[in-house]
């Protein structure tokens, strides 16, 4: 995977694999500090302590479609190269957390990429889920709800190709990316 916002897209699928109704993506900047981070939340269903020690060895999968899940262990692996590391709290019945931080400057730290895309994908394919994402970047911040556009839908489906190139738009604008 080029991009970090197409691991973005494939940790929420997990999100919303594990039955989340609420996802918060969080993305922030920070030069000064010379730090990315990328922080995914959801209130699904959430993994024990042992499911969470399992989860980034690739040979781990809930999943009965595929052998092998390489979701999380492909972002820890893409965090580690940039001298980073990746974080994942769990709880049962409450949700999941998944941090990931990169070395901002470090020269494999791959691209943010199209987060506009990666977030019309997951409204697509999820129209029910509410979806948050907030991107920072040195005291900027722009924050896209999708319970927002929801309540100004009349009448349009949320996942319909207006409201959906609306969505694109309206998040390109407000994201002029650093990296
Ligand atoms: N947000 C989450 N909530 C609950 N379980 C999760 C979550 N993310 C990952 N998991 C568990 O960790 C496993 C590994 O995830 P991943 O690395 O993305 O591979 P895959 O999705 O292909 O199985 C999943 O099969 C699932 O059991
Ligand atoms: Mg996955």
């Amino acid at each position: 995977m080029e991009d970090l916002s197409l691991h973005i897209l494939d940790i929420v699928e997990n999100s919303v694999s594990a039955g989340a109704k609420n996802v918060e993506i969080v993305v922030s900047e920070n030069r000064p500090r010379d730090l990315l981070r990328i922080e995914i939340s959801d209130d699904g269903k959430g993994m024990n302590p042992a499911a969470v020690a399992h989860a980034t060895d690739p040979f781990y999968t809930t999943r009965t479609t595929r052998k092998v899940g390489l979701g999380l262990a492909l972002l820890e692996e893409a965090a580690k190269m940039a001298n980073g590391s990746m974080d994942i709290h769990s709880v049962p019945g409450i949700g999941t957390k998944v941090i990931a931080i990169f070395q901002h400057s470090n020269i494999d730290r791959k691209p943010l990429g199209d987060m506009a895309a990666t977030i019309v994908m997951l409204v697509a394919g999820s129209p029910d889920v509410e979806f948050t994402y907030r991107y920072e970047h040195d005291g900027y911040t722009f924050t896209f709800q999708t319970k927002e556009i929801r309540a100004q839908l009349r009448g349009l489906e949320m996942n319909s190709p207006d409201t959906l190139s609306f969505i694109r738009e309206y998040i390109t604008e407000h994201t002029v990316s650093l990296s």
